[in-house]
């Protein structure tokens, strides 16, 4: 093998990531967005590709990034979309990562035309929430079907990132969670990641410090370990 090359254990295996951060407008001019910069999902997208997987990149707004070669893109905007995209390549996905920033709220009501000043305070925006992706892949999985959630965490009194961590894994139904520690230049617009990977069968792997390429190569080798006959 060429050196560096990857082995092509995913050969045979359609996966479908999510990455990028949804948009909600407001108004023709105006939205509710997050930081995501894309980076993690197209490091994962990448990876598999390269490991001979079939790859599905659903991807919301992004950072300037350059899609990864050999991946199907579909670009999408707000969270429904996102949702709709998900659940129109799930079917035939063996492998689900849902690694993009999905807005928990959206406004109301988008109005038509832009939102223009006047001499008074505007009215509060008043939000509603987008169904939860994730939940909903879980609940519609198909026998064998793995399914990978994220979670970013600061810690708090409450609890720290794992804590939280551990409790959205319980909460979500997923396989595998992805836990990354965000917060104070972490995980966010950056290029390295860490954290844990946490299983359902109860496996908590640390994730060292690394590029977003080596978090997908964690990623890739536990899933492979899951849809192994
Ligand atoms: N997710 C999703 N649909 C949503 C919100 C989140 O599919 N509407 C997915 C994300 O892609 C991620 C996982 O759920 O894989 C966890 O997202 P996160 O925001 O950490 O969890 P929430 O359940 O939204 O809880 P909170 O934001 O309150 O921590
Ligand atoms: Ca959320």
């Amino acid at each position: 093998a060429r050196p560096g090359a990857l082995p092509r254990d995913l050969e045979g295996l359609h996966v479908a990531v999510s990455a990028g951060g949804t948009r909600e407008p407001l108004d023709p001019v105006r939205f509710l967005g997050n930081r995501s910069s894309g980076k993690q999902g197209y490091a994962l997208a990448r990876v598999a590709a390269q490991r001979g997987a079939r790859v599905t990149l659903v991807s919301a707004h992004t950072a300037d990034l350059v899609a990864p070669a050999g991946v199907d893109v579909v670009r999408v905007g707000t969270a429904e979309e996102l949702r709709r995209a998900m659940h129109e390549v799930a079917p035939a996905a063996d492998v689900l990562v849902m690694a993009a920033a999905v807005a928990d709220f959206r406004p109301v009501s988008l109005t038509g035309h832009k939102i223009k000043k006047t001499d008074r305070d505007p009215d509060p925006v008043a939000l509603t929430r987008n169904a939860d992706v994730l939940a909903e892949l879980v609940e519609r999985r198909r026998p064998g079907q793995v399914v990978v959630g994220f979670a970013a965490e600061t810690g708090d009194e409450g609890g720290d990132v794992l804590d939280y961590g551990r409790a959205k894994l319980k909460r979500k139904g997923c396989d595998l969670l992805v836990v990354n520690a965000v917060g104070d230049g972490k995980a966010f617009e950056v290029e390295h990641n860490s954290g844990w990977l946490l299983s359902s069968a109860g496996a908590e792997t640390p994730i060292p410090h690394g590029s977003k390429a080596q978090l997908g190569a964690v990623l890739w080798d536990a899933v492979r370990a899951l849809v192994e006959p």
